[in-house]
């Protein structure tokens, strides 16, 4: 047996590194839904996955459409006739009428306001992949990237682990929805260069996850307009871009960018897209870069035989995005279920007194638990979360796993659960709740203090799942959550 110090040599830098990021209460709770997951009637005691930006609302939509059109399948009898030519393609600028498709989707997804050209499409493997081949086409080593807190947690793997890129966070706060600011744009940027930290570029996710808002047209113009005086590159990331059931309305750097009363270098600024979100379809890695500059149009497009999308996949996309009337059905009825859901779920955290940051996008709310807090530090943090692992048996993710820098915010995803699991897990948070209530009535008559937050601390202490097993190879990748396949649960 090769012990971690000899493998630590045999392995390359990149393979022993803690670069990936993937050490984070982020990926601990998927590990911990795993080990213990909620099923209905298996294991109504279990853990519920609430960590997990997933859209589950909408599948039945697509199936429907799957059986009324045989043809867009290579797979059936009615599009074998297609098999040899779609099974033997493999040029990485992909099928032309999978680009045209995805194009004309991109830009009805944006209301229509502005086109995309097919010609400027590059395939990923998924945003994930697609954004990290960007990176490598902007910057080498150590090279630095702007980013607004709280962001994603795995975008310290996808951006950072092998391009060996740095993040340089921007720090955003409550105090006005956590909304990007000239000033912190510019302290930002000055911090880093007194680091002695090339900056190459600012990368934002528009809608925000965690936040789900939506940047307005200012924030916007106020990005463009700094990256143009930088000369840094703007990497706008819209995986959630039809992702918005509430007003006020998803605006596009792209459209932002053609009305800019000010010239800006277009060549500056790329946006990365995917299927993942809007359509609910993430185990397709349907992964989009589409850069206005032709260099890393070039670039990308050759790395994109790393990661491309399989021609079946293609061939099937081309198909379905192309039925238009079935596609703006498809986003509205989409949008209607995520409205409803976020209503439901939002309502019924108030009944209990949780708030959450007003929200109109994405598949999670930022949840404000702050007050339950004794002080505000990541310590107490941490202990409030494995309490809600351990004890309430959610996985939500804490704020400190997406760098925020205030205490008591966690994301919890909403829409990757049908309407009994939600009910389920409302009534755990109101018992919970509840329950630090009745604890911190009974020992206020004991004249005893903070009880609810004592309780925490107390919590704290219990172990919430092995950490060792955290460790071990054998458990599954944090990409892909769900330890078992859907077939192999199908079959038993
Ligand atoms: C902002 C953001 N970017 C990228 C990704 C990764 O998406 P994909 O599954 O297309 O790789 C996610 C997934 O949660 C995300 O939230």
């Amino acid at each position: 047996m090769v012990s971690l110090k000899e493998n630590i040599n045999l392995l390359s830098k990149i393979a022993t590194s803690n670069q990936h990021g993937e050490n984070s209460p982020y990926f601990d709770g998927w590990k911990a839904y795993d080990q213990d997951p909620f099923h209905l009637t298996g294991n109504p005691n279990g853990v519920i996955q609430m960590g997990l930006a997933e859209n589950q609302l909408s599948p039945d939509l697509i199936e429907k459409w799957i059986v009324k059109n045989p043809k867009s399948s290579i797979c059936t009898e009615d599009g074998v006739d297609q098999f040899k030519d779609i099974a033997n393609f493999q040029d990485y600028h992909g099928l032309y009428e999978f680009r045209k498709a995805i194009a004309h989707f991109m830009g009805k997804v944006r209301g229509n306001r502005v086109t995309f050209d097919p010609d400027r499409i590059v395939m990923g493997g998924g945003a994930t992949g697609a954004s990290e081949s960007l990176m490598f086409c902007l910057a080498d080593p150590g090279d630095g990237f702007l980013i607004p807190t709280p962001y994603y947690p795995a975008f310290d793997r996808d951006l950072r682990w092998r391009t060996g890129v740095q993040l340089v966070p921007i720090i955003c706060n409550s105090s006005n929805e956590f909304k990007i600011t000239q000033e912190a744009l510019e302290s930002s940027y000055k911090n880093a260069i007194e680091s002695n930290i090339q900056i190459k570029g600012l990368i934002v996710a528009n809608p925000s996850n965690p936040l789900g808002t939506t940047m307005d047209k200012e924030t916007l113009k106020t990005l463009l307009r700094f990256i143009n005086d930088k000369n840094i590159h703007l990497v706008c990331d819209e995986i959630y871009a039809a992702t918005v059931f509430n007003t006020p309305d998803f605006i596009s750097i792209s459209e932002v960018l053609e009305e800019m009363e000010h010239p800006i270098n277009h060549e500056l600024v790329h946006i990365i897209y995917s299927l993942s979100k809007d359509m609910g379809l993430p185990g397709f890695r349907v992964g989009i870069l589409y850069s206005y500059n032709d260099g890393v149009v070039s670039c990308a497009r050759k790395m994109s035989s790393f990661g491309l999308i399989s021609s079946q996949t293609q061939y099937f996309l081309a198909s379905i995005l192309s039925d238009e009337s079935f596609v703006e059905d498809f986003l509205r009825e989409s949008s209607r279920r995520l409205a409803k859901r976020h209503k439901f779920f939002t309502q019924g955290l108030e009944k209990v007194g949780i708030t959450c940051l007003a929200s109109n996008a994405g598949l999670f709310v930022w949840m404000d638990l702050r007050k339950l807090m004794k002080k505000p530090t990541f310590d107490e943090e941490m202990a409030l979360w494995r309490l809600i692992i351990h004890d309430v048996k959610l996985n939500v993710s804490p704020g400190s796993s997406f760098h925020c820098v205030e205490p008591g915010w966690f994301r919890v995803c909403f829409a990757n659960m049908d309407d009994q699991a939600v009910d389920i897990a409302l009534e755990r948070i109101h018992a919970f709740v509840k329950k630090g209530k009745e604890n911190k009535v009974a020992t206020t008559k004991n004249r005893k203090n903070k009880p609810f937050q004592k309780k925490l601390r107390l919590s704290f202490s219990s172990r919430l799942y092995d950490e060792t097993m955290l460790m071990s190879p054998r458990t599954m990748s944090p990409h892909s959550p769900f330890a078992r396949s859907p077939l192999v649960k199908a079959s038993t």
